[in-house]
């Protein structure tokens, strides 16, 4: 089904909704508005049951965009009532009765459509998360981030870019410049969480070869089109796949760290592929939460306290921790932290240098806007 979904276009946002990443119901509500068009398209095979639960879900959507969510629950209800194996109803049953502020109801609704999609595609558990009903996990669904950036990938830059003013590879870019020429040349760079190619953009200019990994296929598309890129793979930071080279000088990741909880495993991995003395630059967004929370908009926000151990545990000493404005959410400015840290060898390590570096080598704190 997420294949058929996901091929809507920019313009079919309807006014009422926000173009914030990361709510899988926002893409929802609008690619079902549409959806008739797109069923035929695909020649999707559809029971009866499925064809009138999906006609009394349009009904629900259309009253969620009026704010009625009683009446919206009831034709959900309808929904699920001609098709009671449809996950995507209990889901949008679950983020109503969350609209109207009906947390048992939404924890119920959401329990069912896990049982249903056990991969969780539309992201049950971070709301069960959210909501207090489900335990932190270390990191959001991988399945979850990737159907969420594929059905994103074709108004991603319109979106980010011109909505919500984001600007995370430009304060990386700023971030790092001046220490490029300290990276021993030809400067191969490394783009964690590619996406389209914005960092690419921005970056190439300055540096040698870029390659990328996006967990996103079409996401990777977009950046393919750009031919800014060596080599772009569709995988997990977490856990790079061979195709991609070792000796980076600089490895880059702008806005894509907040898609995981516990970093310990994506600056290992990364660390790996570097050169020593070779440097990382990154986004996250502050938390006061040690180590880490889940954010409303549904990104992990990072304790101070923590992120210095796992850089130290992962071989990385601070060299600057500036703040900056990274794009725009619901009107407000989303403050992002942007660090430059080099990666050392273990003996380094052993002899404790990653602290020292950290205090002689970190400027006064500074924020770029
Ligand atoms: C907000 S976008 C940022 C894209 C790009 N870095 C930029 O600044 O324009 C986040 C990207 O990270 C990717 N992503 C999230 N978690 C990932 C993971 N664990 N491994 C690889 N890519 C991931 C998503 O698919 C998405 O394309």
């Amino acid at each position: 089904m997420l294949c058929v979904l996901s091929a809507f276009a920019d313009d079919l946002l309807p006014s009422c909704q926000s173009p914030e990443i990361g709510r899988y119901s926002d893409i929802r509500l609008r690619r079902r508005v549409h959806c008739a068009a797109v069923f035929s398209d695909f020649k999707i095979e559809m029971s009866t049951d499925r064809l009138l639960a999906s006609r009394r879900l349009d009904v629900a959507l259309a009253l969620v965009t009026q704010g009625d969510y009683a009446a919206a629950a009831e034709v959900a209800q309808a929904a699920i009532a001609a098709d009671a194996r449809w996950d995507e109803a209990h889901f949008t049953l679950g983020d109503i009765y969350e609209r109207a502020g009906e947390a048992e109801n939404a924890i119920e609704a959401y329990r069912q459509y896990l049982i249903l999609d056990p991969i969780d595609r539309m992201g049950g558990e971070v709301r069960l998360t959210l909501l207090g009903a489900a335990a932190m996990r270390d990191r959001l669904p991988p399945d979850y981030v990737r159907a969420l950036f594929d059905d994103y990938a074709p108004r991603f830059e319109i979106s980010l870019r011109d909505r919500l003013s984001y600007r995370g590879p430009e304060l990386l870019f700023e971030a790092v410049r001046e220490q490029l020429d300290a990276i021993a040349g030809p400067i191969e760079v490394l783009d964690l969480g590619c996406g389209t190619g914005l960092v690419a953009e921005v970056f190439g200019g300055a540096v040698d070869m870029i390659d990328g990994i996006d967990l996103s296929p079409r996401m990777i598309n977009r950046a393919q089109a750009k031919g800014l890129y060596r080599t772009l793979i569709a995988g997990d930071i977490t856990a790079m796949p061979d195709a991609l080279g070792t000796g980076y000088g600089l490895v880059v990741a702008a806005d894509v760290l907040n898609y995981l909880g516990d970093l310990a495993p994506a600056l290992r991995a990364a660390h790996a592929r570097m050169k020593p003395g070779g440097l990382m630059v990154f986004s996250l967004e502050h938390g006061d939460v040690f180590p880490y929370d889940l954010g409303p908009g549904q990104r992990f926000r990072h304790h101070e306290r923590a992120m210095d151990e796992w850089l130290r545990e992962c071989g990385f000493a601070v060299l600057s921790d500036t703040y900056g404005t990274l794009r725009q959410e619901k009107g407000n400015p989303v403050e992002g932290r942007i660090m430059v840290v080099r990666a050392i060898d273990g003996l380094d390590l052993l002899a404790g240098d990653v602290a020292q570096l950290r205090e002689q080598d970190l400027p006064v704190a500074q924020t770029i806007h």
